[in-house]
């Protein structure tokens, strides 16, 4: 019969650092479990030792986030124990140690659903690695676990999920601000949501009963632009066959939102204020002017202040339009919410039976740059969905340079003994790295990989590994 030895009480903090976290060491030669404890309370685990797997399965009825354990036991083999906590704690990582490296102990505790394994004698920077990124994955595994339970959480904006601090931030700005009448300027990359904001402080404002009319007038021809937006008379040109009213017009009552305003040209610039300023727009050809009454909400890309200290926009429109501004944050500042956005889409577009997300799928999610915001990320998940077969998503279904966005970024930056590569690989992700950097100019890139054309060709020819 071992010992088991229960350091401090566990302490679920609401973001465990993983210096916090807990390991369950099991071995029956009580002396390598002392020596591994003592590595891991040196790294600052908090650490558990068993003896034998029954006295694992035990300790185990307290919460632990990664399980280190010996193959070749007397009583139940760690590869058995491994298979049973698997069963009944699927997410809690196990490594295996083993006693020499074979590939068939490898296969086999892998099989059992090994989150990875080391070779005695273990080495202290591999066991620090490897039980960070195990630790690490817990902490994902937990994290969407808690996400699914959180799905359809609603938030101040209809079809918005995330609370992040960035997003709290807009919610907060979309409450005060939508019951007043006041003008607001959206503004976000491409894919943040702009539009569901505005759609947002329309539905919860004064005027949510009327009409919201929206316009994006990066899509319209600059010529077309004007009839749009304040109407026309019959005969007005060539092609006016009847009159007809504008867009802000049709929004009376309501809200006219201005998608992209910073492309709208300088002379319609010049006509939107006064129509903003008289609240009468007078239709192309007409000699009437008609009154409307609608909210103005406006949406961009661009950074205002700077078009129009370079003379592109209109200095007394952008006050005009620019009563409130709300900033719309780009996916890679929300942290979790890229989880929980996807978790969300998951569950809409594939039902109660659709794949989950795995810990290492979460991993390239967080770590991906997202330049597309939340609609490449819809579309990311939506071709995972197409593409899964399994019931989890695997980070094969993901778009290619997902597979490769890290190895781009950390070229010898591992973690793991699995993930260094050989010096063909560093040189092939080198290459693709310079390449991606010049745009895909080889002459650009030849020149700073100091290799000839004709070489570079041929080492992009080379049939690489593929970096997963
Ligand atoms: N927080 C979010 N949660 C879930 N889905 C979101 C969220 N934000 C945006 N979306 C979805 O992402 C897509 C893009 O949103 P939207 O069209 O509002 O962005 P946009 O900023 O107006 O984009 P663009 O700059 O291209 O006009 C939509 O399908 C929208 O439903
Ligand atoms: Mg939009």
């Amino acid at each position: 019969m071992g010992t088991m030895r229960q350091s401090q009480p566990f302490v679920d903090r609401a973001h465990p650092a993983i210096a916090g976290a807990r390991v369950l060491v099991v071995d029956d030669d009580p002396g390598t479990c002392e020596l591994l404890e003592t590595m891991l309370k040196g790294l600052g685990y908090e650490t558990v030792t068993a003896q034998s797997g029954p006295e694992a399965l035990d300790a185990l009825k307290d919460p632990f986030d990664v399980v280190l354990s010996d193959i070749r036991m007397g009583e139940m083999d760690g590869v058995e124990l491994c298979e049973k906590i698997h069963a009944e704690w699927p997410g809690l990582p196990v490594v295996m140690i083993t006693g020499f490296s074979s590939f068939e102990t490898a296969v086999a505790s892998l099989r059992a659903g090994a989150y990875d394994f080391l070779t005695k004698p273990v080495d202290r920077e591999i066991l620090a690695a490897c039980v960070a990124r195990a630790a690490k994955a817990r902490q994902l595994d937990r994290e969407i676990r808690r996400l699914k339970r959180e799905v359809g959480g609603s938030t101040p904006i209809p079809g918005a999920v995330g609370a992040s601090p960035a997003m709290k931030q807009v919610y907060d700005l979309v409450d005060r601000v939508a019951p007043t009448d006041a003008s607001v300027l959206i503004h976000g990359e491409t894919g943040t949501g702009k539009e569901l904001v505005a759609r947002a402080i329309h539905a919860r404002g004064p005027r949510a009963h009327g009409p919201f009319v929206a316009l994006n007038c990066a899509a319209v021809p600059a010529l077309l632009l004007e009839s749009e937006l304040f109407g026309h008379a019959r005969g007005a040109f060539t092609d006016a066959k009847a009159s007809r009213d504008g867009l802000f017009v049709a929004a009376n009552g309501g809200t006219i939102f201005l998608d992209e305003i910073g492309e709208l040209p300088l002379e319609l610039q010049v006509k939107l204020l006064r129509v903003l300023q008289d609240h009468r727009v007078r239709p192309l050809g007409s000699t009437h002017e008609v009154s409307f009454d609608a909210r103005l909400i406006t949406a961009t890309h661009r950074d205002l202040e700077t078009e129009v200290h370079e003379h592109r926009f209109r200095e007394d429109l952008y006050y005009r339009i620019n009563v409130v501004t709300i900033h719309v944050p780009p996916l890679r500042e929300r942290g979790t919410d890229v989880l929980a956005i996807a978790q969300h889409i998951l569950h809409q577009r594939g039902g109660p039976e659709a794949p989950s997300l795995s810990p290492s799928v979460a991993e390239r999610l967080l770590s991906y740059e997202w330049p597309g915001n939340v609609r490449e990320l819809e579309n990311c998940i939506e071709r995972a969905l197409a593409l899964a077969r399994f019931d989890q998503l695997t980070v094969q279904d993901l778009p290619e340079k997902m597979h490769t966005h890290r190895a781009q970024q950390l070229v010898v930056d591992a973690t793991s003994p699995t993930e260094l590569v050989t010096i063909d690989e560093l040189e092939r992700r080198y290459i693709q790295r310079v390449l991606s950097l010049v745009g895909g100019n080889k002459t650009r890139a030849a020149r700073i990989l100091g290799l000839d054309r004709r070489t570079l060709y041929r080492k992009l020819e080379a049939p690489g590994e593929q970096a997963e």
